[in-house]
């Protein structure tokens, strides 16, 4: 039998990526086109869903060139992007207007009038969320009270992915992962909420149907298959939202496998085989890509950010790896320097978009590497946050924690990690996670492995490990203590500081 591959299309913010994996799951080829971000006013983010569909059929086209392959090895594609964002389309599958992104947060009105009609408790116990200005839900009713013209023509709302489902097949449709995440989901019974949609005067027809993770939800369309070179007819499975199929694509996808991104955003993410709430819903708890399984997930907007903010604000011109150095060179504490990672605000566990970073502590002692190691420790901090409110909602036994993204490259910040989260970190085969978990679904749909577990223990192997260093942790338990009395002082002050 020739070689069959499985494609994994990843729509982010920054791109759109094509990866294909082989049965064996090794990666054969790899193509990515950029995407362009329009900022129109204060606190906005949008895209038009069209700039990403000719990023996905340039980067097909692409991949199957570089690998060399023709369309019918390709045996199943599956999808994944960035979370959240509003598509709206009107009855003839027409985009209506720019997508509204998870970054964009200007709907905090709309999210207190969420609250409001629901009951926050009452929204917390349904969808296992509070409204976020990140979330979907808050952009339908903002469209809803200040583009009538605009709502009164549409018919479907989609998230990005399933804006490019719909382009290569012709259906409405979402996977259970990212439906979760527009907090119009029933969590427990991983569908819509019927009366959440209701009390928001969204109409239950305009929400497509949803899958489970590796799920086929349609077959590549014959015009599709004129324009990318994929052959007509093959199936995409549902995939999942884009910390999902990361999840998938580092193997995190059993409770006690925590992973850990350290990239722009710093993301910790839990799976659960029940659909366990935060009760105060200071972590995100949505369905995960692995049917029948759930996830919390605390999310810190600027981690590895902080650091590139840093480098190019502060040292423009200075390597990484100079400042790394520098850093290495100070004790562990930063001899009592503090960093607060909230650049571009916060949401777990502060969800505030007027929190503010800073050092706090400056002395005359302290130099560049202390300024370094102080951010590498503040972000690590924040991200204990996350790793502490997973562990206190029911999830005390975490044995292995899988780190990925740019921040967890450089040894230095993954002693630190390790040291201050106190638990083993190890590192994985896999790049590109996302759009590699998201073929490693359309795999699982094709019937190359049994289930999604099973397809990660053959793709994903652990290649290094770092555990705490015994002699740092006890100073790293004292940072911490101060870097949670920060916070909640500054807040009366970060919420002053408009403009
Ligand atoms: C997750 C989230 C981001 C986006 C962007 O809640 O907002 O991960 O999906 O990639």
């Amino acid at each position: 039998m020739s070689q069959q591959y499985f494609l994994g299309i990843d729509t982010s913010t920054t791109s759109s990526k094509a990866l294909l994996v082989d049965n064996c799951g090794e990666v054969a080829a790899v193509a990515s086109s950029p995407h362009t971000l329009q900022i129109p006013k204060p606190l906005w983010s949008e895209q038009d869903p069209r700039e990403w569909w000719e990023a996905v059929s340039a980067s097909i086209r692409s991949v199957l060139k570089k690998a060399g392959i023709g369309g019918e090895s390709v045996a199943a594609v599956g999808l994944t992007g960035q979370m959240h964002g509003l598509v709206l389309l009107d009855g003839a599958g027409e985009v209506l207007r720019p997508a509204i992104l998870w970054n964009d947060q200007r709907t905090q009105v709309q999210c207190n009038e969420i609250h409001q009609r629901i009951g926050r408790q009452k929204f917390i116990q349904i969808t296992g969320n509070v409204a976020l200005p990140g979330f979907t839900a808050p952009k339908i009713l903002w469209v809803q009270e200040n583009e009538p013209d605009v709502y009164a023509n549409a018919q479907h709302v989609l998230l990005p992915k399933d804006y490019i489902r719909y382009k290569l097949t012709d259906e409405y449709a979402m996977d259970k992962a990212d439906g979760s995440g527009t907090v119009l989901f029933d969590l427990r019974q991983r569908d819509w909420s019927a009366e959440v949609l209701a009390a928001l005067g969204i109409p239950l027809e305009w929400m497509p149907s949803t899958f489970e993770g590796p799920e086929f939800t349609g077959k590549i369309t014959t015009e599709v298959a004129t324009v990318t070179g994929l052959k007509a007819g093959t199936p995409v499975a549902a995939g999942g939202g884009d910390q999902a199929a990361q999840a998938v694509g580092v193997g995190a996808v059993q409770p006690g496998v925590v992973a850990l991104t350290v990239g722009t955003s710093g993301v910790v993410f839990a799976t659960t085989s029940s659909a366990l709430v935060e009760p105060e819903g200071r972590l995100h708890a949505f369905c995960h890509a692995v049917p029948g399984m759930w996830h919390f997930m605390g999310v810190m907007l600027s981690a590895a950010g902080s650091l590139q903010w840093y480098r190019d604000t502060l040292a423009p011109g200075v390597s990484f790896d100079d400042l790394l150095k520098e850093a290495e060179t100070v004790p562990a504490g930063s001899e009592s320097l503090q960093f607060l990672p909230y650049l571009s605000g916060e949401r777990t566990p502060h969800p505030d978009p007027l929190a503010r970073g800073a050092w706090i502590g400056l002395t005359l002692r302290h130099g560049r590497g202390h300024l370094t190691r102080a951010l590498l420790e503040g972000v690590a901090f924040g991200l204990k946050d996350s790793f502490t409110l997973i562990q206190n909602a029911g999830l005390s036994h975490v044995w292995q924690v899988r780190a990925s993204g740019g921040g967890t490259k450089g040894a230095l910040w993954r002693q630190i990690l390790a040291s201050v989260l106190e638990a083993e970190l190890v590192t994985v085969n896999t790049t590109e996670v996302a759009a590699y978990g998201a073929a490693l679904l359309a795999g699982v749909g094709a019937g190359a492995w049994t289930d999604v577990p099973a397809a990660c223990a053959t793709a994903v192997k652990v290649t290094g490990s770092t555990c705490p260093d015994p002699t740092k942790v006890e100073a790293y338990r004292r940072g911490y203590a101060l870097y949670r009395e920060l916070y909640p002082a500054l807040k009366p002050t970060f919420s002053k500081m408009i403009g």
